[in-house]
């Protein structure tokens, strides 16, 4: 395999600015600010984030899931608890999620402690699915090792066979996690690696807000 050299592969970050006269004092506003833009810029993937845990021995992981819902206790996704990072929130429930919304050049992280949304939350959630999308998530385990795509086919189609003309129960596995955030950073790229960044911490029940080096 050839090695690729990507030292001159960069780019100058002028999309805007992030002064600390514009931002909110509460992160959800500054939060809801940004992905309303997002949506507009990003109109494909505005809600995929990047979704971090740790497992029991340390080892961290991250892949995209799509979040759902937020208020200010926290941002929802709904997912397979035996999976790979259900069994990290099983063992140590901290998360760190990532917005990257490239065309507008900001990221924002948010850290903080997941927990789970009642069964009620969830069943809402999951009535709302596209039935094909119910019937996957039913008859997949999602992250386990199979032997083959027909055999997850062939069980897709023998729970719609078996429930067909009845509503799928959402499997007890198919959950709902919140990420209760500690802490935020909204970072806007800037030209010449002059970032802008802004950090949110929880002091009690007020946010503490500092700038950071880029
Ligand atoms: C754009 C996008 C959206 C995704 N949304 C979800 C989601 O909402 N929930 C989910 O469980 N997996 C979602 N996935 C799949 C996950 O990235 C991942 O493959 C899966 O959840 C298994 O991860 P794990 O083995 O680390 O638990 C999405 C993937 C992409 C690329």
């Amino acid at each position: 395999m050839s090695s690729q050299d990507y030292k001159n592969y960069r780019r100058e970050y002028q999309a805007g600015d992030l002064r600390r006269q514009d931002l909110a004092l509460d992160p959800w506003q500054q939060f809801a600010h940004w992905l309303s833009e997002a949506e507009t810029a990003c109109p494909l993937d505005a809600t995929s984030m990047s979704l971090a845990t740790v497992s029991a021995s340390g080892m961290p992981s991250v892949r995209i899931v799509l979040m759902k819902s937020y208020d200010h206790q926290g941002l929802v996704w709904y997912t397979d608890s035996r999976s790979h990072k259900g069994q990290d929130l099983n063992n140590n429930p901290q998360a760190s999620v990532l917005f990257y919304w490239q065309p507008l050049e900001r990221q924002v992280r948010i850290s903080g402690v997941v927990v789970e949304v009642p069964a009620h939350t969830a069943d809402a959630y999951f009535v709302s699915r596209p039935r094909a999308s119910q019937l996957s998530a039913a008859a997949t385990p999602q992250s386990q090792v199979v032997s083959g795509l027909i055999d997850l086919e062939t069980n897709i189609s023998q729970l719609d066979n078996n429930t067909s003309g009845k509503v799928i129960e959402r499997p007890k596995p198919w959950v709902g996690y919140c990420l209760q955030p500690t802490q935020f950073e909204f970072w806007q790229g800037r030209p010449s690696r002059l970032h802008d960044r802004f950090s949110y911490e929880r002091k009690d029940s007020a946010w503490a807000i500092n700038r950071l080096a880029p």
